[in-house]
């Protein structure tokens, strides 16, 4: 059985202290979340070691936004895996589609940043999704599974265990337009059947595939009902500690 996940993406959002006390108030409300429901907050680095603290006990999981694609060394500005590791980190995103866009992630970057992160014992978010040209063109399943084969099927059976990806339509991410349930899940789908062609039926359906792109909880129920979202990544809404368990209750 995969998990449902509802994962926060705080961006580049809060200071420490406001970190703090919103991650204080999702781990207040985070009893009210269906016990099936894992919580997952990504927060900028600086936040992370403090954040460690403050969900200590609690169901709330946390993950990096990102990761160094070397181990160490003369790299500067950069983090690295075992650095998120050595602060409590579980998880990193990966590949959001504003590090490709604005910082030049490429698929081949994300395999060592994958492999990195899966040695270092972390778990990976993976993120892909076509961009409003390649929709309006209808290369959206085509973008989907090039992002998907070119990362995942470097990956074994046993590594997807650790993997979780997110679909997230560009268009779709901080515009207030989300895709709809029927949009989403017919992509949500397609990334199972790829998944499927590599790794065999049973990891595809083992695999978490969340929706990200304006979810909020008035669209959350209706994108959670579908068969093959398993949840959501969610970006200006869990900066809001209330809606964000709003959505995680929305199962
Ligand atoms: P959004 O962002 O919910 O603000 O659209 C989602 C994301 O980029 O992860």
């Amino acid at each position: 059985m995969r998990k449902k996940i509802v994962a926060g993406n705080w961006k580049m959002n809060t200071t420490v202290p406001e970190g703090i006390e919103l991650l204080k108030a999702v781990v207040a409300k985070s009893n009210e979340v269906p016990a099936e429901v894992g919580l997952i907050v990504a927060a900028p680095h600086t936040h992370l070691c403090c954040l460690s603290e403050v969900l200590e006990g609690s169901k709330v999981e946390l993950s990096a936004q990102n990761c160094a694609d070397h181990v160490s060394g003369a790299y500067t500005g950069e983090i690295s895996v075992n650095m998120l590791k050595s602060v409590g980190c579980q998880w990193t995103i990966l590949g959001h589609s504003e590090r490709r866009q604005y910082y030049g992630e490429t698929d081949e970057k994300l395999v060592e940043k994958t492999k990195l992160a899966l040695e270092a014992g972390l778990g990976v978010i993976l993120c892909v999704g076509e961009n409003l040209d390649e929709r309006e063109a209808g290369k959206h399943f085509d973008v989907c599974s090039a992002q998907i084969k070119n990362v995942l099927y470097n990956f074994s059976a046993e590594d997807m265990k650790k993997i979780i990806v997110a679909y997230e339509p560009v268009w779709a991410i901080g515009t207030g337009k989300t895709a709809t349930a029927e949009q989403a899940e017919e992509i949500h789908a397609h990334i199972r059947k790829v998944l499927a062609d590599k790794f065999g039926a049973q990891v595809a359906e083992d695999t978490t595939i969340l929706y990200g792109g304006s979810c909020k909880p008035s669209n959350a129920r209706e994108l959670f009902a579908q068969k093959d979202i398993d949840g959501g990544l969610i970006g200006g809404a869990a900066l809001k500690a209330d809606d964000f368990i709003a959505i995680a209750q929305s199962y």
